[in-house]
């Protein structure tokens, strides 16, 4: 099989109606789609991307209303539902019991989504069910923010990639959960915290990964891993611990230059959000370059910048 990448919405539909899987642009990266209510479609998910079986998939709706057919909507978050869906945020919720075990990976506890971007919105109002959808990448890669990208990661696994052009936020959904009297954040992503308190006034609490168990995303050490070793720290500093080695400096504008290494900076003014949206692209530019090494600055803990460090600090894990 090999994947042919095309715009056409009712193709795509035609190909989720017969349990094939399909990739779809979404606003944040690519999606590997198919029909979450079928076992056979769900199975065929994961086994494209070689996912574990204990890692569950984000059931992608149409519209918030259509949240209530599937989990349990605790009234704390509606303003988070009315304000910030469409978008660049995953909803943790108790699922009913319709939802298929294997989308959730046997929890009694669903991801829910509804992505921004026209495309995915319209194929999803067009379908008779939602879609599970991870990321469009092999297991443990970077996430792909074009269709140039699935294509490169599962062009010879799906029959189509629905084309909608590159990703605009570029970093995965924020995912987060209602707890009595607080927001569990399980991922920080697409949607800065700071946007999620603009919506509540419940405090933000970031559960600890406990007992080996995956909680959510990236809890696997070789999430978003690039195929050549990444360090965070400051460049001019680790550069000369290296200096033998051709590196690949990632920083948020233009810095001091390092002799023995080529810079990408992410966003010339200094943009977050610029800088996530060409993050994943980047890595992939560096992976398939002649470098032997990735030192990546620690971007400002802030906005988008929260969820830029969280992805290399993965990606770096595997390296230490
Ligand atoms: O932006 C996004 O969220 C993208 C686009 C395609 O929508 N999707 C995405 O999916 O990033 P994925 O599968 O790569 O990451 C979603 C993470 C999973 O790694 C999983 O650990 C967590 O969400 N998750 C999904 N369902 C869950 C559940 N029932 N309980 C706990 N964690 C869950
Ligand atoms: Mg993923």
């Amino acid at each position: 099989m090999q994947a042919v990448i095309g715009n056409d919405i009712e193709k795509a539909a035609t190909y989720l109606k017969n349990d094939a899987l399909v990739a779809i642009p979404t606003e944040t990266v690519y999606g590997l789609a198919g029909n979450a209510l079928s076992a056979t479609a769900i199975a065929k998910i994961y086994a494209a991307k070689n996912r574990p079986s204990f890692n569950p998939l984000i059931l992608h709706l149409p519209a918030a209303h259509h949240i209530e057919k599937y989990a349990l909507l605790p009234t704390a978050l509606l303003p988070l539902t009315a304000g910030l869906m469409p978008g660049a945020l995953t909803l943790l919720l108790k699922k009913k019991p319709h939802v298929p075990d294997i989308l959730t990976a046997g929890s009694d506890k669903v991801a829910v989504r509804i992505p921004r971007h026209p495309l995915a919105l319209q194929l999803l109002q067009r379908l008779p069910f939602p879609l599970a959808a991870p990321s469009a990448n092999p297991s443990g890669y970077v996430s792909p923010t074009t269709a140039q990208h699935v294509l490169e990661g599962l062009g010879n696994r799906i029959p189509y990639i629905l084309d909608g052009g590159p990703a605009e936020v570029g970093v995965e959904s924020t995912i987060i959960e209602w707890e009595q009297n607080a927001i569990l954040v399980h991922r920080v992503g697409g949607i800065a915290l700071e946007e999620i308190q603009n919506y509540t006034s419940l405090p933000l609490k970031f559960p600890a990964h406990h007992n080996g168990k995956v909680q959510t995303s990236g809890q696997l050490k070789s999430h978003y891993a690039t195929q050549i070793p990444l360090v965070v720290g400051n460049p001019n500093i680790l550069s000369l611990r290296h200096t033998h080695k051709k590196l690949a400096i990632i920083r948020l504008k233009k810095g001091n230059p390092v002799s023995n290494g080529q810079e990408f900076p992410l966003s010339l003014n200094g943009s977050l959000a610029e800088a996530a949206a060409n993050l994943f692209a980047v890595m992939r530019i560096i992976d398939a370059g002649k470098f032997d090494m990735i030192i990546a600055e620690r971007f400002p803990d802030e906005g988008l910048g929260r969820a830029i460090n969280d992805r290399l600090d993965r990606a770096q894990a595997i390296w230490k």
